[in-house]
């Protein structure tokens, strides 16, 4: 079996972080969402694993690599334009040859990985399989519908009123028949080739399309209180170490984890929580479900429900930041000039909330 990882797409969900870069490498728990996404299929047993790349690219290659580092080999798969999840099917083809393989997007996080789904569709015949999970409310998914004897028998994008309660996660496998079905359909409305187009396909043309329902969580990192809440979600499930520096005056509390090189001065660490390699966190608290990724500077505040990006300094703030997702070398301070005023330089599609 081979993996395709869907690491391209335009990401205006997240903007203004996707401006600058792409949002697969926003850390989760400080580990890029795209590197949790390559551990679970290489737990699965695969090691052969392409990965679709768009504006991005250049980017995902470097943090990447060549997945030596992950006992696997990637190999890289330029789509000249986001033109949907089949046209990335489609135009991987000569990496996928006649192979069975499990397509993952690159920006979704899965509890407890694919090993189980990735043997089930191995054993089997089928042609292909979805990973679908129960939702509260169906109307914002793609929703699978399935007959008596569990087959898929139709797939609908956000249906008004909802036949099941059983939502397509952004993990598919297929056999080579899914060329056929990416060659035959046409773009949708938006402008894309969809992937559930290709699917019904498969199943109006009389293919074997089964689900594989997930019981954990899974999270689409694609907007902000999403990857906030995957933060908090992968966080509950780490175990706690230290091997940073913590002062005698600071104290931690709960699942914390100190990664080397970092400094704790006279300090609260409630946790769940993570911070990273060279960042200093002096006179300050950080609060559960937070993660602090490498060499920032925290002082004199309190931070919590976050995710803050490597080389940021916040420091001084006189109320505490929280849910709260912060780029990359932001530096967040009080403004000691006056008269007294908030002072900014923000990007485009920013969003800060005041006191
Ligand atoms: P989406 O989140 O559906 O699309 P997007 O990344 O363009 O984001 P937004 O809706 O915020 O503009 O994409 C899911 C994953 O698939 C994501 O990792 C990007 C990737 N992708 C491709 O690689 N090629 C594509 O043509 C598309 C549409 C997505």
């Amino acid at each position: 079996m081979k993996g395709l990882v869907l690491s391209g797409g335009k990401g205006t969900r997240l903007r203004p972080i996707t401006y600058t870069s792409a949002k697969q490498l926003v850390p989760v728990a400080n580990k890029p969402v795209l590197f949790r996404v390559i551990e679970a299929i290489r737990d699965a047993g695969i090691t052969d694993i392409g990965i679709v790349i768009g504006d991005t690219g250049d980017e995902i290659r470097s943090a990447v690599g060549n997945g030596r580092r992950w006992g696997v080999k990637i190999s890289y798969i330029p789509q000249e334009a986001p033109l949907g999840l089949a046209h990335a099917v489609k135009i991987s083809r000569d990496f996928l040859g006649d192979d069975r393989f499990v397509m993952f997007l690159g920006d979704n996080c899965i509890q407890g990985g694919i090993s189980p789904l990735i043997e089930q569709f191995g054993r089997s015949d089928y042609n292909a399989q979805i990973v679908l999970k129960k939702v509260s409310d169906p109307r914002s998914f793609g929703v699978a519908e399935l007959d008596d004897e569990g087959r898929v028998v139709r797939l609908v994008e956000k249906p008004r009123e909802p036949k099941s309660d059983l939502a397509l996660v952004g993990i598919y496998m297929f056999d080579h028949h899914i060329f056929e079905a990416v060659e035959a359909i046409r773009p949708s409305a938006r402008g894309e080739l969809e992937i559930t187009d290709a699917i019904q396909w498969l199943v109006s043309n009389g293919y074997n399309v089964y689900p594989y329902v997930h019981e954990g969580w899974w999270i689409d990192t694609g907007k902000k209180d999403d990857m906030l809440e995957a933060n908090r979600l992968v966080l509950e499930e780490l175990e706690p170490s230290v091997q940073g520096y913590v002062d005698r005056d600071s104290q931690l509390i709960g699942k914390v984890i100190i990664e080397p090189g970092a400094e704790i001065i006279n300090s609260t660490i409630r946790g769940p929580a993570i911070i990273g390699e060279h960042t200093r966190i002096v006179n300050a608290y950080v609060g559960p479900f937070t993660s602090i990724y490498h060499h920032c500077h925290i002082e004199e505040c309190e931070i919590e429900h976050s995710i803050v990006l490597e080389y940021c300094t916040i420091r001084g703030l006189p109320h505490r930041l929280e849910d709260s997702l912060i780029g990359r070398n932001v530096e967040i301070g009080r403004s000691p000039l006056r008269p007294k005023a908030y002072r900014f330089m923000l990007g485009d599609n920013s969003s800060v909330g005041v006191l």
